[in-house]
Protein backbone atom coordinates (compact mmCIF):
# COMPACT_ATOMS: atom_id res chain seq x y z
CA UNK A 1 0.00 0.00 0.00
CA UNK A 2 1.33 3.60 -1.09
CA UNK A 3 -0.67 5.27 1.44
CA UNK A 4 -3.23 6.32 -1.62
CA UNK A 5 -4.63 9.32 -1.39
CA UNK A 6 -7.94 10.54 -2.72
CA UNK A 7 -5.86 11.66 -5.95
CA UNK A 8 -4.26 8.61 -7.56
CA UNK A 9 -0.51 8.65 -8.21
CA UNK A 10 -0.11 10.29 -5.48
CA UNK A 11 0.76 9.76 -1.16
CA UNK A 12 0.98 11.13 1.90
CA UNK A 13 4.62 13.22 3.13
CA UNK A 14 2.94 13.99 6.33
CA UNK A 15 -0.06 15.82 5.63
CA UNK A 16 0.85 16.60 1.91
CA UNK A 17 -0.04 14.78 -0.70
CA UNK A 18 2.73 14.32 -2.83
CA UNK A 19 3.71 12.33 -6.02
CA UNK A 20 4.75 8.91 -5.29
CA UNK A 21 7.48 8.78 -6.91
CA UNK A 22 8.50 11.71 -5.15
CA UNK A 23 8.13 10.54 -1.32
CA UNK A 24 11.62 8.47 -1.30
CA UNK A 25 13.73 11.90 -1.67
CA UNK A 26 11.53 13.94 0.39
CA UNK A 27 12.00 11.26 3.07
CA UNK A 28 15.85 11.28 2.54
CA UNK A 29 16.35 15.11 2.62
CA UNK A 30 14.48 14.77 5.80
CA UNK A 31 16.60 11.82 7.35
CA UNK A 32 19.92 13.61 5.85
CA UNK A 33 18.86 16.64 7.63
CA UNK A 34 18.44 14.92 10.64
CA UNK A 35 21.33 12.51 11.10
CA UNK A 36 23.71 14.91 13.22
CA UNK A 37 21.30 15.79 15.45
CA UNK A 38 19.30 12.45 15.35
CA UNK A 39 20.28 10.74 18.54
CA UNK A 40 20.04 14.26 20.67
CA UNK A 41 16.53 14.92 19.42
CA UNK A 42 15.39 11.67 20.17
CA UNK A 43 16.29 11.94 23.84
CA UNK A 44 15.11 15.79 23.95
CA UNK A 45 11.69 15.31 22.16
CA UNK A 46 10.77 11.62 24.48
CA UNK A 47 13.00 12.90 27.33
CA UNK A 48 14.77 9.52 26.84
CA UNK A 49 11.49 7.15 27.25
CA UNK A 50 12.66 5.74 23.44
CA UNK A 51 14.91 4.30 24.52
CA UNK A 52 12.97 2.30 27.23
CA UNK A 53 10.92 1.58 24.19
CA UNK A 54 13.99 0.29 21.91
CA UNK A 55 15.20 -2.14 25.45
CA UNK A 56 11.88 -3.25 25.61
CA UNK A 57 11.48 -4.38 21.82
CA UNK A 58 14.85 -5.95 21.91
CA UNK A 59 14.24 -7.95 24.89
CA UNK A 60 11.49 -9.07 23.97
CA UNK A 61 12.77 -10.56 20.40
CA UNK A 62 12.69 -13.78 19.28
CA UNK A 63 16.37 -14.36 19.16
CA UNK A 64 19.25 -16.45 20.33
CA UNK A 65 22.89 -16.77 20.37
CA UNK A 66 24.51 -17.29 16.90
CA UNK A 67 21.40 -15.98 15.22
CA UNK A 68 21.47 -13.42 11.85
CA UNK A 69 19.29 -10.25 12.32
CA UNK A 70 18.74 -7.49 9.67
CA UNK A 71 17.66 -4.08 11.54
CA UNK A 72 15.89 -2.46 8.76
CA UNK A 73 16.07 1.72 8.60
CA UNK A 74 18.68 0.97 11.38
CA UNK A 75 19.30 4.25 10.91
CA UNK A 76 21.80 5.39 14.00
CA UNK A 77 22.55 1.89 15.35
CA UNK A 78 20.11 1.84 18.77
CA UNK A 79 18.92 -1.70 17.93
CA UNK A 80 21.91 -3.25 16.53
CA UNK A 81 23.64 -2.35 19.09
CA UNK A 82 21.15 -3.83 21.86
CA UNK A 83 20.98 -6.82 19.66
CA UNK A 84 24.66 -7.01 19.93
CA UNK A 85 24.02 -8.96 23.20
CA UNK A 86 21.31 -10.75 22.22
CA UNK A 87 22.97 -12.68 19.36
CA UNK A 88 26.45 -13.10 20.96
CA UNK A 89 30.25 -12.57 19.67
CA UNK A 90 29.25 -15.82 17.59
CA UNK A 91 25.93 -13.85 15.78
CA UNK A 92 25.89 -11.35 12.81
CA UNK A 93 24.06 -8.15 12.72
CA UNK A 94 23.14 -6.84 9.63
CA UNK A 95 21.77 -2.81 9.55
CA UNK A 96 20.31 -1.77 6.40
CA UNK A 97 19.20 1.78 5.74
CA UNK A 98 18.66 3.91 2.89
CA UNK A 99 20.15 7.17 3.96
CA UNK A 100 23.93 6.96 3.49
CA UNK A 101 24.00 9.36 6.34
CA UNK A 102 22.38 8.01 8.80
CA UNK A 103 24.04 4.47 8.09
CA UNK A 104 27.29 6.89 8.59
CA UNK A 105 26.68 8.38 11.68
CA UNK A 106 25.54 4.65 13.09
CA UNK A 107 28.55 3.27 11.77
CA UNK A 108 30.74 6.00 13.46
CA UNK A 109 29.02 5.57 16.74
CA UNK A 110 29.11 1.83 16.84
CA UNK A 111 32.88 1.88 15.82
CA UNK A 112 33.25 4.32 18.98
CA UNK A 113 31.90 2.03 21.73
CA UNK A 114 33.88 -0.73 20.13
CA UNK A 115 30.88 -2.80 18.16
CA UNK A 116 32.98 -3.71 15.23
CA UNK A 117 32.88 -7.71 14.28
CA UNK A 118 29.59 -9.51 13.87
CA UNK A 119 28.26 -5.90 12.17
CA UNK A 120 27.13 -5.15 8.28
CA UNK A 121 26.04 -2.25 7.04
CA UNK A 122 24.22 -2.20 3.65
CA UNK A 123 22.83 0.93 2.33
CA UNK A 124 19.08 -0.28 0.75
CA UNK A 125 15.61 0.25 -0.03
CA UNK A 126 13.09 -1.77 2.79
CA UNK A 127 11.21 -1.85 -0.20
CA UNK A 128 13.29 -3.89 -2.46
CA UNK A 129 16.28 -5.81 -0.28
CA UNK A 130 19.20 -6.68 -1.60
CA UNK A 131 19.29 -10.49 0.56
CA UNK A 132 18.78 -14.04 -0.69
CA UNK A 133 15.09 -15.49 0.85
CA UNK A 134 15.30 -17.21 4.22
CA UNK A 135 18.43 -15.86 5.05
CA UNK A 136 18.01 -14.34 8.94
CA UNK A 137 16.76 -15.73 12.00
CA UNK A 138 15.00 -12.53 13.20
CA UNK A 139 14.20 -8.44 10.83
CA UNK A 140 13.67 -5.77 13.04
CA UNK A 141 12.26 -2.43 12.25
CA UNK A 142 11.82 0.75 14.48
CA UNK A 143 10.02 3.71 13.87
CA UNK A 144 10.95 2.95 10.26
CA UNK A 145 8.10 1.57 8.67
CA UNK A 146 5.94 4.79 8.68
CA UNK A 147 8.92 6.68 6.29
CA UNK A 148 8.77 3.88 3.33
CA UNK A 149 6.40 4.77 0.65
CA UNK A 150 5.07 1.27 -0.39
CA UNK A 151 4.80 -0.63 3.28
CA UNK A 152 3.15 -3.35 1.24
CA UNK A 153 6.23 -4.21 -0.41
CA UNK A 154 8.28 -3.69 2.57
CA UNK A 155 6.22 -5.93 4.69
CA UNK A 156 7.06 -8.57 2.15
CA UNK A 157 9.98 -8.38 1.44
CA UNK A 158 10.56 -8.94 5.25
CA UNK A 159 8.75 -11.97 4.84
CA UNK A 160 10.69 -13.17 2.17
CA UNK A 161 13.84 -12.78 3.80
CA UNK A 162 13.31 -14.54 7.09
CA UNK A 163 13.93 -18.27 7.52
CA UNK A 164 11.24 -20.45 8.04
CA UNK A 165 10.22 -20.11 12.15
CA UNK A 166 11.53 -16.36 12.05
CA UNK A 167 10.04 -13.37 13.50
CA UNK A 168 9.61 -9.51 12.43
CA UNK A 169 9.20 -6.84 14.81
CA UNK A 170 7.89 -3.35 14.38
CA UNK A 171 8.21 -1.03 16.49
CA UNK A 172 6.39 2.02 15.35
CA UNK A 173 4.45 4.93 16.52
CA UNK A 174 1.11 4.12 16.64
CA UNK A 175 -2.69 5.43 18.04
CA UNK A 176 -2.81 6.50 21.35
CA UNK A 177 -5.70 5.31 23.44
CA UNK A 178 -6.81 7.51 26.28
CA UNK A 179 -9.39 10.06 24.82
CA UNK A 180 -7.87 12.53 27.71
CA UNK A 181 -4.14 12.30 26.81
CA UNK A 182 -4.98 13.25 22.75
CA UNK A 183 -5.08 16.98 23.51
CA UNK A 184 -1.82 17.00 25.54
CA UNK A 185 -0.26 14.38 22.44
CA UNK A 186 -1.09 16.96 20.01
CA UNK A 187 0.06 19.89 21.90
CA UNK A 188 3.55 17.99 22.24
CA UNK A 189 3.62 16.62 18.78
CA UNK A 190 2.67 20.12 16.91
CA UNK A 191 3.45 23.20 19.20
CA UNK A 192 6.28 21.44 21.09
CA UNK A 193 8.14 19.64 18.75
CA UNK A 194 9.01 22.24 15.72
CA UNK A 195 10.10 24.09 18.11
CA UNK A 196 12.90 21.80 19.67
CA UNK A 197 13.91 21.17 16.43
CA UNK A 198 14.14 24.78 15.34
CA UNK A 199 16.14 25.17 18.77
CA UNK A 200 18.60 22.04 18.61
CA UNK A 201 18.80 21.05 15.04
CA UNK A 202 17.63 24.52 13.12
CA UNK A 203 15.37 22.65 11.12
CA UNK A 204 11.56 22.73 12.19
CA UNK A 205 10.37 21.53 9.07
CA UNK A 206 11.73 17.77 9.70
CA UNK A 207 9.93 17.72 13.34
CA UNK A 208 6.75 18.68 11.47
CA UNK A 209 6.80 15.75 9.30
CA UNK A 210 7.92 13.69 11.77
CA UNK A 211 4.97 14.41 14.11
CA UNK A 212 2.50 14.79 10.96
CA UNK A 213 3.54 11.06 9.31
CA UNK A 214 3.16 9.90 12.83
CA UNK A 215 -0.62 11.10 12.36
CA UNK A 216 -0.74 8.76 8.70
CA UNK A 217 0.33 5.83 10.27
CA UNK A 218 -1.49 2.82 10.32
CA UNK A 219 -3.36 1.85 13.46
CA UNK A 220 -2.66 -0.91 15.26
CA UNK A 221 -4.93 -2.81 13.81
CA UNK A 222 -4.53 -1.74 10.27
CA UNK A 223 -0.85 -2.41 10.31
CA UNK A 224 -1.69 -5.45 11.88
CA UNK A 225 -4.12 -6.91 8.81
CA UNK A 226 -1.42 -5.43 6.26
CA UNK A 227 0.96 -8.01 8.07
CA UNK A 228 -1.26 -11.24 8.03
CA UNK A 229 -2.38 -9.75 4.41
CA UNK A 230 1.57 -10.14 3.79
CA UNK A 231 2.06 -13.45 4.68
CA UNK A 232 2.85 -13.50 8.11
CA UNK A 233 1.59 -15.64 10.73
CA UNK A 234 0.35 -15.26 14.15
CA UNK A 235 0.32 -11.68 14.14
CA UNK A 236 -0.46 -9.84 17.05
CA UNK A 237 0.95 -6.32 19.13
CA UNK A 238 1.22 -4.78 22.49
CA UNK A 239 1.01 -1.15 23.22
CA UNK A 240 3.53 0.78 24.99
CA UNK A 241 3.02 4.26 26.67
CA UNK A 242 -0.91 3.80 26.31
CA UNK A 243 -0.70 3.73 22.46
CA UNK A 244 1.93 6.20 21.77
CA UNK A 245 4.47 3.52 20.08
CA UNK A 246 3.27 -0.30 19.03
CA UNK A 247 5.41 -3.68 19.04
CA UNK A 248 3.55 -5.43 16.00
CA UNK A 249 5.34 -9.05 15.54
CA UNK A 250 4.60 -11.77 12.94
CA UNK A 251 6.54 -15.22 12.31
CA UNK A 252 7.04 -17.06 8.74
CA UNK A 253 5.53 -20.72 9.55
C1 LIG B 1 13.23 7.60 12.55
S1 LIG B 1 14.62 6.82 11.85
C2 LIG B 1 14.75 5.34 12.84
C3 LIG B 1 16.18 4.92 13.07
C4 LIG B 1 16.35 3.78 14.09
N1 LIG B 1 15.69 2.57 13.66
C5 LIG B 1 15.87 4.17 15.46
O1 LIG B 1 14.94 3.54 15.95
O2 LIG B 1 16.42 5.11 16.04
C6 LIG B 1 13.96 6.22 10.34
C7 LIG B 1 14.98 5.61 9.42
O3 LIG B 1 14.28 4.99 8.34
C8 LIG B 1 15.10 5.11 7.20
N2 LIG B 1 14.28 4.84 6.00
C9 LIG B 1 13.30 5.62 5.49
N3 LIG B 1 12.78 5.05 4.40
C10 LIG B 1 13.44 3.88 4.21
C11 LIG B 1 13.34 2.84 3.25
N4 LIG B 1 12.47 2.90 2.24
N5 LIG B 1 14.18 1.78 3.36
C12 LIG B 1 15.09 1.72 4.37
N6 LIG B 1 15.22 2.68 5.31
C13 LIG B 1 14.39 3.74 5.24
C14 LIG B 1 15.63 6.52 7.31
O4 LIG B 1 16.72 6.74 6.46
C15 LIG B 1 15.93 6.61 8.79
O5 LIG B 1 17.26 6.25 9.07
Amino acid sequence: MNESTDKPGTTHFGFRDVPVAEKQKLVGEVFSSVAGNYDLMNDLMSLGIHRVWKRYFVATAQVGKGDRVLDLAGGTGDIAALLKDRVGPEGELVLGDINGDMLRVGRDRMTDRGNVRGFEYVQCNAQALPFPDASFDLVTIAFGLRNVTDKDAALAEMLRVLKVGGQARVLEFSEVKADWFKPLYDFHSFKVLPRLGRLFAHDADSYQYLAESIRKHPPQDELKAMMEAAGFERCDYRNLSGGIVAIHTGYKV
